[in-house]
């Protein structure tokens, strides 16, 4: 069975694109049993730093034999290896296992979910300039390699770049983490123009799942509870009805590498994050 890919996309920076990516993905392995590949998709690699230890990481990028987004996008440089014949070619990229690129995160075993990762790397910045089908590689890749998985969950960096784009190429849907503050919510849609016009060119369709309320701070001012409001009147069912809050809990969540749930099972945001995946699921399936 393919997997549902779906896209955490913002222009705007800092609006809890990657918290809620790496959250919702891990409830959802965690604890709806689902098999989830999360796929690391900007060059700042905050989704890969949330979810595994620096150890782990760095011993993940310094073996030779595994790879990482970077691979998927750009064949393996030759690096020094010299052969008899001269240098070595290039690894293909077709020919990189998915188990080479990713990581294994949660994997409890017997029936339960799992979720590995994709990791991301700084390095992922020179392919900016590159040709014209590097993003398309993304989605061929998920393609021909994601299968078994039951959601694909990419975190997109905050720009419009080669990287969204390979993202939503990839995409089936998109969901939208948004600060209800007057000037995030002005980015909104400019995203969607963008997207519009994008896929439009593109031949395909890419579903919008939903409007997500992040660092929503509590007592909630004014101006947010306006921006909410109004929001909610206009786009209606299109935002989930669960927010996730500004908790200080999250933010040492990601210090320790524990989705929210796990690091303070019994509190405010963890519920938050437990409802906003059931949403989710009710959404997609
Ligand atoms: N609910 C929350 N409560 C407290 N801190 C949060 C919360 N959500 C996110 N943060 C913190 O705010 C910062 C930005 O969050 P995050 O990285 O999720 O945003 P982003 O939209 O992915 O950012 P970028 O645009 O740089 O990719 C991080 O330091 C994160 O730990
Ligand atoms: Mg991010």
């Amino acid at each position: 069975m393919a997997p549902q890919v779906v896209s955490f996309m913002n222009m705007k920076g800092g609006v809890g694109k990657t918290t809620l990516a790496v959250n919702v993905a891990y409830a959802l392995a965690h604890v709806h049993s689902k098999k989830i590949l999360v796929v690391d998709g900007d060059p700042q690699f905050n989704a890969t730093q949330y979810l595994l230890e620096d150890e782990a990481y760095l011993e993940h990028v310094n073996d030779e034999k595994k790879g990482t987004i970077r691979d998927i996008f750009v064949p393996r440089r030759p690096g020094k290896i010299n052969t008899v014949k001269g240098l070595a070619k290039p690894t293909n990229r077709s020919k990189m296992a998915l188990t080479d690129c990713s990581v294994s995160v949660y994997n409890p075993g017997q029936n339960r979910g799992k979720l590995d990762l994709i990791p991301s790397t700084l390095q992922l910045m020179d392919i900016e300039t590159s040709s014209r089908s590097t993003e398309q590689k993304l989605a061929n890749y998920l393609k021909e390699k994601a299968n078994g998985y039951d959601y694909v969950i990419i975190d997109c960096p905050p720009t419009i770049s080669i990287f969204t784009q390979a993202a939503i190429l990839a995409s089936d849907k998109y969901l939208v983490p948004i600060k209800p503050d007057p000037l995030s919510v002005l980015g909104l849609p400019l995203l969607e123009r963008w997207l519009a016009d994008y896929t439009e060119d593109a031949g395909i369709e890419v579903e919008q799942l939903g409007l997500v309320f992040s660092m929503v701070r509590g007592p909630m001012p004014q101006a947010m509870r306006e921006v909410m409001d109004e929001l909610r009147a206009a786009r209606q069912d299109t935002v989930f009805a669960e927010h996730l809050s500004v908790s200080t809990h999250v933010a040492r969540s990601v210090q320790s590498h524990e989705p929210i749930f796990i690091y303070k099972r019994n509190s405010k945001p963890a519920d938050q994050i437990l409802k906003i995946t059931g949403e989710f699921l009710k959404r997609t399936e």
